[in-house]
């Protein structure tokens, strides 16, 4: 791989390919040392680091170009380690890691002292999940320490699905990419405050809000899921005010019936722009380059292609963008969020 100049540090970024148990330790030790390291799990891929050492973490905000105050979230392999980062742990904490850890659930919690504010972003509370990819939590335990970790993106990028997606952000800025494979669920966590009575979810993921109110009861849904976070408005989950994924070409997202939504589409949609559609309907948009968001009944495929979508458009230059949506129900509120984030909420309903 490539070295590059970053100031006045040259690094060589080291892509380790096989789950060898020698590649595990040379990952772990990537992290026991202060390293940055790029790590696959379900979700999306993460720049990892010692999420106790403050110095590695703001390694990671330098890399991203990531705004100080958005916090990390810390990455550990069983909910034994929640008591050791989490101050209070309330039972119900404990009962959706059993349900759905190891799994696509970040929980917010009290953070103990031993957290940096530095990795929380200087908030009390501190994002914990535990990641289902056998090569990430073979390199926690290999490392014991828990790993810091947003998505692997230079800030305001789409999330990497892949490895080849984090080579292309952080190659010669980062020392190691663990190359696990695609990911299998391709849309982040669901992120869930156990702060506050009741519940609340900060970001639609890949746990469906449905999965949780069945454990939880009521779950009352923070409104940066569903509006645009206003100028000056602090949300509670601080990354939501970041305006993220954004092509550069504007997005408009068509919801409603996709008969309907396809055919608005097909009406507006000038030549040689880019449409983002289900399957079903890929035969009503000649001349125009089309990203094949899956069946229009399979959201997990739809949301292990949503955001490869909005990264080829970057590639390919179109002058607009037109994309349908799935509803709100299971991964559907996660796929239509990062729709709607990347047209800045630019939303036509049929
Ligand atoms: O699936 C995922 O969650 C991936 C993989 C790598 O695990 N990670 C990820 O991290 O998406 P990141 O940093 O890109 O998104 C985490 C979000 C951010 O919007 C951040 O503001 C929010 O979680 N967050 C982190 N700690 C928080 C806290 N203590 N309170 C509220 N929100 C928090
Ligand atoms: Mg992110």
């Amino acid at each position: 791989m490539k070295t590059e100049k970053k100031g006045s540090a040259v690094l060589k970024t080291i892509l380790f390919t096989e789950a060898t148990n020698e590649n595990i330790e040379a990952a772990a030790e990537i992290i026991r040392r202060g390293g940055l390291l790029g790590i696959p799990t379900e979700t999306v891929y993460g720049l990892g680091a010692d999420a106790l050492n403050a110095d590695a973490c703001r390694r990671i905000y330098e890399a991203k170009g990531r705004p100080q105050d958005n916090p990390l979230i810390i990455h550990v392999p069983d909910s034994t380690w929640l008591s050791r980062y989490c101050e209070n742990v309330p039972e119900s904490a404990y009962r959706l890691a059993d349900e759905f850890w190891p799994g696509p659930l970040t929980m917010i919690l009290p953070k103990k002292d031993v957290v940096p504010y530095r990795t929380t972003g200087g908030l009390d509370t501190v994002g914990v999940r535990c990641p289902n990819h056998p090569v990430t939590l073979a390199v926690i335990r290999a490392a014991s320490v828990p790993v810091a970790a947003p998505s692997g993106n230079t800030s305001g990028r789409p999330s990497p699905t892949t490895a080849a997606d984090m080579v292309e952000d952080m190659d010669g800025k980062i020392d190691g990419i663990f190359d696990g494979g695609a990911c299998s669920v391709g849309v982040e966590s669901t992120i869930i405050d156990l702060t506050c009575e009741p519940p609340r979810l900060l970001r639609a993921g890949g746990l469906p809000l449905e999965e949780l109110q069945r454990v939880l009861g009521t779950v009352l849904v923070d409104r940066c899921i569903t509006q645009p976070v206003a100028d000056g408005e602090h949300p509670r989950a601080p990354g939501m005010k970041y305006r993220h994924y954004a092509p550069k070409a504007p997005v408009t997202v068509v919801t409603g019936d996709g008969e309907k939504s396809a055919d608005y589409i097909a009406r507006h949609a000038q030549q040689g722009a880019g449409v983002i559609c289900f399957s079903e309907y890929r035969a009503l948009f000649p001349g125009r380059v089309i990203h094949d968001l899956g069946p229009e009944g399979d959201k997990s495929e739809q949301a292990r292609r949503v955001f490869d979508a909005l990264r080829e458009f970057d590639v390919t230059g179109v002058p607009e963008i037109y994309a349908q949506c799935p509803d709100d129900a299971g991964l559907g509120l996660a796929i239509g969020n990062r729709l709607k984030k990347a047209a800045g909420f630019h939303v036509v309903e049929v």
